[in-house]
């Protein structure tokens, strides 16, 4: 009798990143290899982060074929997210076509997922692994084995937007970078976050877009920050992600960034206040009333006290500087 050794969805992964690595050094892989050095990375980044291409060729059934050869069974490529098969009775093909590999790890260092990058304008730009067995795309951050390694070397949890940050981060020595999957943070990630870390740091993009999930991720923690567990903010210069502002402006521009992260309740305080005149008794009343209300949304009882406490004295002083201001004005 035959023992037919059953390739584990863990094997099948390991070979696909196995595989795109292959392509990218391959004839068919010259333009991605010509995109990644257009984007300022080597060979030693490329190795490092283990990127790859998924080539376009053979009708985009390339790694299908090849798998099949190897005696991957379709059914288990298909619950990989490596291969598609269309409900209406076509042949299957590659999930990730012509595009740049990211291999996603998880905590151990093991490939449960990619992401896929486009090379011109196609959309999506980035297409991630659909969710499977070993991939659930709420729970992973990118970058977190290498982050858990830099931050038990005193490294800053940094949290990102995107695969290119947090590889330009870590290649410039900031070893705390992770980035969720395109996806607002979720309390999963924010667990997973706070196991690390008592005060991650998020820088998200100097853009619209970032500005909306630095304001997400707030709205999602504050229900869940107690004693000693908080996240700051860090703001990068309009227009710029980590990746663009390292490319122009260096390491020391993206550390400043960093230094100048702001802490929470500050953060919920300045946004409150922002451009609301607060120059009446009924004004400085609604304030008080809204910042209350963000405060009330805190779970621990303790830290709901302190926020209140600490929001009671941003308006004692808000309100001393706007009277000095006009002391000085008549
Ligand atoms: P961004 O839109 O900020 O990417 O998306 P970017 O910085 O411009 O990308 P590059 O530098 O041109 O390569 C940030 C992250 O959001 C997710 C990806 O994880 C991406 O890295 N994303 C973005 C998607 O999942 N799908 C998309 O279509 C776009
Ligand atoms: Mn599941
Ligand atoms: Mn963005
Ligand atoms: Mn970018
Ligand atoms: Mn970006």
């Amino acid at each position: 009798e035959r023992v037919v050794k059953q390739k584990t969805l863990v094997e099948v992964m390991e070979a696909a990143a196995g595989f795109f690595q292959a392509q990218l050094d391959s004839h068919a892989g010259a333009a991605a290899r010509a995109y990644l050095e257009g984007r300022g990375l080597d060979r030693a980044a490329i190795e490092r982060f283990r990127l790859g291409y998924a080539p376009g060729f053979s009708g985009g059934q390339g790694l299908l074929k090849q798998f099949l050869l190897r005696e991957f069974p379709e059914s288990m490529l298909i619950e990989a997210g490596l291969v598609k098969k269309p409900e209406d009775g076509r042949d299957s093909f590659d999930y990730f076509r012509d595009r740049v590999m990211f291999p996603i790890l998880d905590r151990a260092g093991r490939v449960i997922a990619f992401g896929g990058r486009v090379m011109g304008d196609a959309k999506p730009k980035y297409l991630n692994s659909p969710d499977t067995p070993l991939f659930h795309k709420g729970r992973v951050l990118y970058g977190l084995s290498w982050a858990r390694a830099g931050v038990g070397k005193g490294a800053t949890l940094v949290v990102t937007e995107g695969y290119m940050d947090v590889i330009a981060l870590h290649r410039a020595g900031f070893e705390g970078a992770v980035a969720p999957l395109g996806t607002a943070l979720t309390e999963e990630q924010l667990e997973e976050l706070w196991k690390l870390t008592p005060e991650p740091t998020l820088c998200f993009d100097g853009d619209a877009a970032g500005q909306r999930a630095a304001t997400r991720a707030l709205d999602r923690a504050l229900p869940l920050l107690k004693a000693g567990r908080s996240l700051k903010f860090a703001v990068l210069p309009a227009g710029e992600d980590p990746d663009s502002l390292i490319g122009r402006q260096g390491t020391a521009a993206m550390q400043a960034v960093l230094d100048g992260a702001t802490p929470f309740a500050e953060v919920l305080f300045t946004q409150e206040l922002a451009a609301r005149p607060i120059d009446t008794p009924e004004r400085r009343a609604d304030l008080t009333h809204r910042l209350n209300a963000r405060a009330a949304a805190i779970a621990d009882e303790g830290l709901k006290r302190e926020y209140q406490f600490f929001f009671r004295n941003k308006l004692y002083e808000q309100g001393r500087s706007q009277r000095a201001a006009s002391g000085r004005r008549s």
